[in-house]
C-alpha cells in the first residue's frame, strides 16, 4: 500500500499567486509500510536517533536489521499477530517517505493489554532528528489513525512524556483529549494519556 500526499503549507500570499521560483517545492510524502527498497535510508534515521543519543521510538526501531529481509518478516508477522513474545498484541509499523527518505516510523497495536494502558496505549512514532519540526509527526500520527479506524477501533489511547512538548502537540493536533496523568517511577517521570475518538461507533 502507498498513499502519496501533498503537505499542505500555510499560505505565504494571495490566493492565485505565481509560484515563486525561488520556494522549495513541496515534498510529495508517501505513507506506506516498510520495504526493502529504503533499507538504507531506514538505517540512517536509526543512526540519527543514535547519534542523538536518543531512545529508539517507536519500538520496532530496536528490531535488528541487518538482515533486513528477515527484519520486514518480522513486521509482516508481528503485524498478523505471529511471533509475538507473550504478553505482546499484534501491531503494525509505518513508514512517511519524503522524496526517498524515511522521514518518521509509527506503530500501531490493535489492542490494549492493562500494562499498555497505563503505558505505551495504541500509538507510537518517531520523526529523522533532521526533519522534525515540520509537521511529520502530525501528518503520520494522522495516517496511522486512519489505520486505526480501518482496523475497526472507536477511538485510540496515547501516552506521552508529560515534557515531550512536540509529541504533546501532535496529539492535541489530531483531535487529543486529555485523560489522565500519572508519575511512573520506572520512567521516572509524568506520563499523560490522551484519547482520539475515532467516530467509528455507529451504535
Ligand atoms: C516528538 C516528535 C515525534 C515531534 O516530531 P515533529 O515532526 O517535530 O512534530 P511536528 O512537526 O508535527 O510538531 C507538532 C507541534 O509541536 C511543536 N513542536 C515540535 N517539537 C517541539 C519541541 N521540541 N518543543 C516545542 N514544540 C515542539 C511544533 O512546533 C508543532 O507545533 P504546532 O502544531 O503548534 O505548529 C519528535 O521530536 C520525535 O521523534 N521525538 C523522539 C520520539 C518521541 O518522543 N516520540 C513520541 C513518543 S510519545
Amino acid at each position: 500500500m502507498k498513499l502519496a500526499v501533498k503537505l499542505a503549507r500555510a499560505p505565504t500570499g494571495c490566493a492565485g499567486r505565481r509560484p515563486d521560483p525561488l520556494e522549495p517545492p513541496v515534498p510529495e510524502t508517501v505513507f506506506e509500510r516498510p520495504q526493502i527498497g529504503l533499507a538504507d535510508s531506514y538505517r540512517s534515521l536509526i543512526k540519527e536517533f543514535e547519534e542523538n543519543g536518543e531512545e529508539l521510538v517507536p519500538f520496532p526501531l530496536t528490531f535488528p536489521n541487518e538482515d533486513f529481509e528477515a527484519f520486514l518478516k518480522r513486521l509482516e508477522a508481528s503485524s498478523r499477530g505471529e511471533g509475538i513474545p507473550e504478553g505482546w498484541v499484534p501491531h503494525t509499523t509505518y513508514w512517511l517517505v519524503q522524496d526517498g527518505v524515511v522521514v518518521a516510523v509509527s506503530n500501531l497495536r490493535h489492542s490494549l493489554t492493562d500494562a499498555l494502558r497505563r503505558e505505551g496505549g495504541h500509538i507510537g512514532y518517531g520523526v529523522r532528528p533532521s526533519a522534525r519540526r515540520r509537521g511529520l509527526a502530525t501528518e503520520i500520527l494522522k495516517r496511522t489513525l486512519g489505520e486505526a479506524r480501518e482496523l475497526g477501533l472507536n477511538e485510540v489511547l496515547i501516552t506521552c512524556g508529560s515534557t515531550n512538548a512536540g509529541s504533546i502537540r501532535a496529539i492535541l493536533n489530531n483531535g487529543g483529549e486529555f485523560l489522565s496523568e500519572e508519575f511512573l517511577p520506572e520512567r521516572g517521570e509524568i506520563v499523560k494519556r490522551y484519547r482520539i475518538n475515532l467516530g467509528t461507533d455507529t451504535t
